[in-house]
């Protein structure tokens, strides 16, 4: 039968878990598989029930912060058993690419309004904190009911700013990774774990 995929070979992709057979051209640029696919999908389910319990009754709205949390969204949104909006922001940091200055540029604003919603802001990483710092500023003052955080990633103790991540999935060193959302370039972002990258990966870009 041309045209469907049969149940076999779904469980042959699922048990290779590490390097997805569709990113073999990525294979020689990454050093290491920090948190495999498997890890990923039972982290999300886990937080997905966590916002279940704490969310019924509520009037749920999960923003999404472009274009990193594409990914974490799409899965995260379908762990989650409550009705629920989803609404997606981009957003980019002034000054040098690989910095983040803090002062950030909304390239593409939501289009509801948060007045009294249950907001759930959704992030693929905390990293210094300072982009966050800001859309929660940003996003309190237009007065929802509540404001939390839901980040995959939190880099061990680098933020400058403290902040009150409520769902974290994963703590990890304060290296630079890619996949499942995360980017190298624009680059990497269509990996379904997360991963650090050989040191020759950066010159070849
Ligand atoms: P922060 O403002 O320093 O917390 O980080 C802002 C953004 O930088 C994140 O939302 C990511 O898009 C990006 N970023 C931070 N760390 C990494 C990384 O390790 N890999 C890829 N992107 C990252
Ligand atoms: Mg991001």
């Amino acid at each position: 039968m041309e045209g469907l995929i049969a149940l076999s070979d779904v469980e042959d992709a699922v048990i290779v878990p590490d390097v997805a057979p569709h990113a073999e051209a990525y294979e020689r640029d990454i050093e290491r598989v920090l948190i495999t696919e498997a890890e990923i999908q039972q982290k999300l389910r886990e937080l997905g029930d966590r916002i279940t319990k704490d969310y019924v009754g509520k009037d749920l709205l999960l923003i999404g912060v472009l274009k990193g949390a594409f990914v974490v969204m799409a899965d995260l949104a379908r762990y989650i058993r409550l009705p629920a909006e989803t609404d997606f922001m981009a957003v980019a940091s002034y000054g040098a690419a690989t910095k983040t200055s803090g002062v950030v540029r909304i390239l593409k604003d939501l289009d509801h309004d948060l007045e009294g919603r249950d907001v759930l802001l959704v992030e693929d990483i905390v990293d210094s904190g300072l982009t966050l710092n800001y859309l929660l500023k940003n996003l309190r003052g237009r007065r929802p009911h509540s404001l939390e955080v839901c980040a995959l990633l939190k880099k061990t103790g680098i933020q400058r700013v403290h902040l009150d991540v409520r769902y974290v999935g994963f703590e990890i060193p304060p290296d630079f990774v890619v996949g499942y959302g995360l980017d190298f370039a624009e680059k990497f972002r269509n990996l379904p774990y997360i991963a650090t990258l050989k040191p020759e990966a950066y010159a070849n870009t």
